[in-house]
């Protein structure tokens, strides 16, 4: 069974001071549930802050936003595995569209990361998704399974059982239109049928593909509906706590929790 994911990518946005208080009053929100998993991504600059907010607390988890490929090394203003498994992370998201897009990582400096993510134990969560020139142009599937296929190039099924894979749209992220679940639901079998091809039922039937790209409190539980979308990535609406508790909470009820 797969168990749901919530996921926040806080971005660029909060200081480490801003983000420990934040942090707090989600932990007052009682929105955990073992029937979810809650997984917040501050910025690498308050993961420390977060984490010590966050003691007593461990059903909330940490992700880095990013990571580089390298354990140590002259890469001026880079942040590796191993520092962020040491300030307590348990995933890192790789490949999302704003870091293909505005620093320009392909997909063989993303499958360069997901390697060291699975080499130091953090879960990673896999972006990929269309532009809507591309979904226009009806290469969806194909720009879905080539991302796929240059970042998961070379990995072992058992490799595979550690990692999540987020669908976002890249029309939706940010812009308040969301996917609808009949446009999303398509590409998560795409992904599905894809592993199953490439690696095996049992990597297809255990990997989580969450949804990613305005995704809401009003919207969340559309997408939750679907046998086929285990979560959410959130963005802007993870940047308040009660519009990230109410997305947790909302999850919890679609596994009857
Ligand atoms: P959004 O961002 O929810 O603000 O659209 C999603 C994301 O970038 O992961």
């Amino acid at each position: 069974m797969r168990i749901p994911l919530i996921a926040g990518n806080w971005k660029m946005n909060k200081t480490a001071s801003e983000a420990a208080a934040f942090a707090r009053e989600l932990v007052q929100q009682n929105m955990t549930s073992p029937a979810v998993e809650i997984v917040i991504a501050p910025p690498f600059t308050a993961l420390d802050s977060v984490r010590h907010a966050l003691e007593g607390e461990p059903s909330i988890r940490l992700a880095g936003q990013n990571l580089h490929w390298e354990d140590h090394g002259a890469y001026t203003g880079e942040v590796s595995a191993p520092m962020l498994k040491d300030l307590g992370c348990q995933y890192v998201i790789l490949g999302h569209s704003e870091r293909r897009a505005l620093f320009r990582e392909g997909d063989d400096v993303i499958q360069k990361k997901l390697a060291a993510a699975f080499r130091h134990g953090l879960k990673p969560i896999l972006c990929v998704g269309e532009s809507l020139d591309q979904r226009e142009a009806g290469r969806t599937t194909e720009i879905i399974t080539g991302q796929l296929k240059g970042s998961l190039a070379g990995f072992e099924a058992t490799q595979l059982a550690e990692l999540t894979i987020a669908y976002e749209p890249v029309w939706a992220i940010g812009t308040g239109k969301a996917a609808s679940p009949e446009q999303a639901i398509p590409v998560h079998q795409t992904i599905r049928r894809f592993l199953q091809q490439e690696w095996s039922p049992a990597v297809a039937q255990g990997t989580r593909i969450l949804y990613g790209g305005s995704v809401t409190p009003q919207n969340v539980a559309d997408f939750l509906a679907s046998e086929e979308i285990d979560g959410a990535l959130v963005g802007g609406a993870c940047l308040k706590v009660e519009s990230f508790a109410s997305i947790a909470t909302l999850a919890q009820k679609r596994t009857g929790h």
